[in-house]
């Protein structure tokens, strides 16, 4: 796909086949993990790729969303903050390098033909324990990995005007 293909292609799956994916693209997908760029190239970003049924299952009650229950496989994005962006007196860096993280792989699963869909709502300190993840990571994205049992529809988007400027806040962008 080329890259305006794959932004216009993904979507929230909500929906998932028992197919499962090789480890080869797996592998392109951790690749864009990888690629991603962090605060002060700090890289402490950590993939939990859950494939095991038994884990897998564990996941989702603790997710306790009930569209998950044909989810595949997950993908869990934890960064700890001490080693990872924290720059004094400004801006906490963390959440922003584990959420390009997120999207460059989820950009990256798209391009490979699978879905995925962010889920920000969880409980934290079960996800922890359910992966053996250290207290002092923080767990900042779950992303379903799997071929689509469908293709929702594309939602509507505001307009590019109400949302980008020119030059200054509130000018408008002639598109
Ligand atoms: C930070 C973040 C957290 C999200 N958390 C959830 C979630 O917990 N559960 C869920 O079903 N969707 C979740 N979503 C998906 C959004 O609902 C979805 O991206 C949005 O409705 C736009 O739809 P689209 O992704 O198909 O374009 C989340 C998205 C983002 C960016």
């Amino acid at each position: 796909m080329d890259f305006t293909e794959v932004l216009q292609t993904r979507r929230s799956i909500r929906k998932y086949l028992e197919t499962p994916i090789k480890d080869e693209v797996i592998k392109r997908i951790l690749h864009a993990a990888q690629l991603s760029p962090t605060w002060a190239h700090k890289q402490g970003q950590r993939v939990i790729v859950v494939r095991d049924p038994a884990v897998c299952n564990q996941l989702k009650d603790t997710i306790g969303q009930k569209w998950t229950e044909t989810v595949p496989n997950f993908l869990v994005v934890c960064i700890e903050p001490e080693q990872s962006g924290i720059a004094p007196n400004k801006m906490e860096y963390y959440p922003v390098d584990a959420a390009i993280v997120m999207q460059s792989m989820i950009l990256a699963a798209t391009n490979e033909g699978l879905g995925t869909c962010w889920i920000g709502w969880f409980d934290e300190p079960e996800v922890r324990r359910v992966l053996s993840i250290p207290e002092s990571y923080r767990v900042i994205g779950i992303t379903p990995l799997g071929y689509p049992a469908s293709q929702p529809q594309p939602k509507e988007r505001k307009k590019i005007e109400d949302i980008c400027f020119d030059n200054a806040f509130g000018n408008r962008f002639p598109v």
